[in-house]
């Protein structure tokens, strides 16, 4: 069994600078230190996007910092707030695909996880940069790379790949989610899909293939069903996703670090003989 670690949504930004007033390089550090007390046996951390605000060099190094204090290897993702070109500056060892883009696989435990660039651009121009797109290229590389899996995939991208009934966010989904389905069904092996982007927890199933989204270890979208604007933000505890992926399926778990002030504790002589808590 496989168990991977999921940050997203990280929004790094310069030193001094803050996100409705949260620091998001303290909240990441807090939420790697947890992983490190209490899932260090992960095989892997990987990062579904928007690792910083502006994209800017600075921020990279400044995620490079603190995800060198981890103890669980990281594979890192694009998502509207990159920047490609200065991502691969700071992170020169990221893999890339033949045409540069920032995707990749990894086969583990029988699993083949698929890590997709969805970063629409450049040109950086926004607001049609805020939605993700898959260009031929980049479909053709997912198609070869299904086409040689084992027959457990999970493909972990930022933008999710169709609505998920919030309007704003649902106006800059992955663009051509589509053809992305076309190409997957085409080799019926994608068990389960991860996507950031919503900065909420939420999981589901589309066109009968299951879905997990995490919340960010910094700000968080409020539940608004109907008047949700893709820059609205509210204080939420912090969240990591954890997923076991077994030879039957994928467990999806969230974990909201920041709620419990002390690590978990097993305290037997409470318990009473043969009692248990939950
Ligand atoms: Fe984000």
């Amino acid at each position: 069994m496989a168990k991977i670690i999921v940050f997203t949504d990280l929004h790094i930004v310069p030193e001094g600078e803050r996100i409705i007033g949260l620091d998001p390089y303290e909240k990441l550090a807090k939420g790697i230190d947890h992983a490190n007390r209490l899932n260090a046996d992960a095989d892997r951390i990987v990062c579904t996007g928007d690792l910083t605000n502006w994209g800017d060099p600075h921020s990279y190094r400044r995620l490079k910092e603190i995800l060198d204090r981890s103890a669980i290897p990281a594979t890192l993702l694009l998502g509207n707030h990159d920047n490609r070109g200065e991502f691969l500056s700071v992170f020169d060892d990221a893999k890339t695909d033949r045409a540069g883009f920032v995707q990749s696989s990894l086969d583990i435990d029988g699993w083949r996880l698929i890590f997709l660039d969805t970063l629409n651009a450049p040109p950086y121009d926004f607001p049609e940069a805020y939605s993700g797109y898959l260009c031929d290229d980049r479909l053709s590389w997912l198609d070869a790379e299904l086409a040689g899996a084992p027959d457990r995939v999970a493909v972990f991208m930022h933008h999710p790949p169709h609505d998920i009934g919030f309007p704003g966010m649902d106006a800059i989904k992955l663009k051509n989610g589509d053809v992305f389905y076309e190409v997957v069904e085409r080799h019926g092996k994608v068990r389960h899909i991860v996507a950031g982007h919503v900065h909420r927890t939420i999981s589901g199933s589309h066109r009968g293939i299951p879905f997990s989204i995490f919340k960010s270890p910094c700000h968080q979208m409020p539940l608004d069903f109907v008047n949700v604007d893709p820059a609205s933000s509210v204080e939420e505890p912090s969240a990591y996703g954890i997923l076991l992926l077994t030879p039957h399926g994928v467990l999806s778990h969230s974990e909201d670090y920041e709620i419990s002030t002390t690590d978990f504790q097993s305290d037997v002589a409470a318990l009473g003989v043969g009692g248990l808590r939950a």
